[in-house]
């Protein structure tokens, strides 16, 4: 399988947990092409404590683009952000619009990873019904999506899409993340695979090893579906500047 688009991965050098330095950065983006991908979406961390003023973050991704080119390592990157549901609720309208994945696509947003408290789900609804696309990342790790499913239904049901992360599949997360992963799968609540990479060796791109450890668990599921042709579409081309 080639022609990979990654739509989550923490590829911009010292900005988040992802790499702490431009070698680290080169490491990832050519484990990256290691793993079969050919587009990336640099998605740092954006919440209510860390948000990097766009410019900066323009011109972080620039730097990344430069810094492969001069490197020769042939890795196409799009513009994102992996933002927090609480960091939504603040959050400028512009803003949103400019930190969708490649500028076109879904904004991908990321539930509380720890403990929370009734449903925090509101301000994707509300980003949904005003027309701005969604991507959840990696629900399967979610501890609230995890004791209730429906709550992420009730997001793909209005028009959301679901990201599951490589790692989880095969049980990087451990078992509660990889059971919640298959039964999402088969449910038919995911139609997106990424890596959430952060660092080449210790949280690694793992597509390649998810599609073949499902190819068994799940033969009836379309691995070059979910890792290679939705990702694909949920970016449109960049409209002709005029
Ligand atoms: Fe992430």
């Amino acid at each position: 399988m080639s022609g990979r688009t990654d739509l989550h991965c923490h590829l911009l050098p010292a900005l988040d947990d992802g790499p702490v330095d431009d070698a680290h950065a080169v490491a990832l983006a050519r484990a990256l092409i290691a793993d079969g991908v050919t587009t990336v979406a640099a998605t740092p961390h954006r919440t209510t404590r860390l948000a990097t003023p766009l410019p900066d973050l323009f011109a972080r991704l620039d730097y990344l683009r430069a810094l492969l080119a001069v490197n020769d390592v042939q890795l196409d990157v799009l513009s994102g952000s992996e933002v927090a549901v609480d960091a939504l609720i603040d959050m400028d309208p512009a803003e949103i619009q400019a930190l969708r994945l490649g500028g076109t696509g879904p904004l991908l947003v990321e539930l509380p990873l720890g403990e929370a408290f009734g449903d925090p789900t509101w301000p994707i609804h509300q980003l949904l019904d005003a027309g701005t696309p969604v991507l959840i990342a990696h629900p399967e790790r979610i501890p609230l999506i995890q004791q209730d499913p429906t709550l992420l239904q009730a997001l793909v049901e209005r028009g959301a899409h679901a990201q599951l992360t490589s790692g989880a599949l095969i049980g990087r997360y451990g078992r509660t993340a990889q059971t919640c992963a298959l039964g999402l799968l088969d449910a038919g609540l995911i139609d997106v695979i990424a890596s959430d990479a952060h660092h080449h060796e210790r949280r690694p791109p793992e597509t390649s090893a998810a599609l073949d450890w499902l190819a068994t668990a799940r033969p009836n599921v379309d691995g070059a579906a979910l890792a290679v042709h939705t990702p694909a579409v949920l970016i449109p081309p960049q409209a002709p500047v005029a």
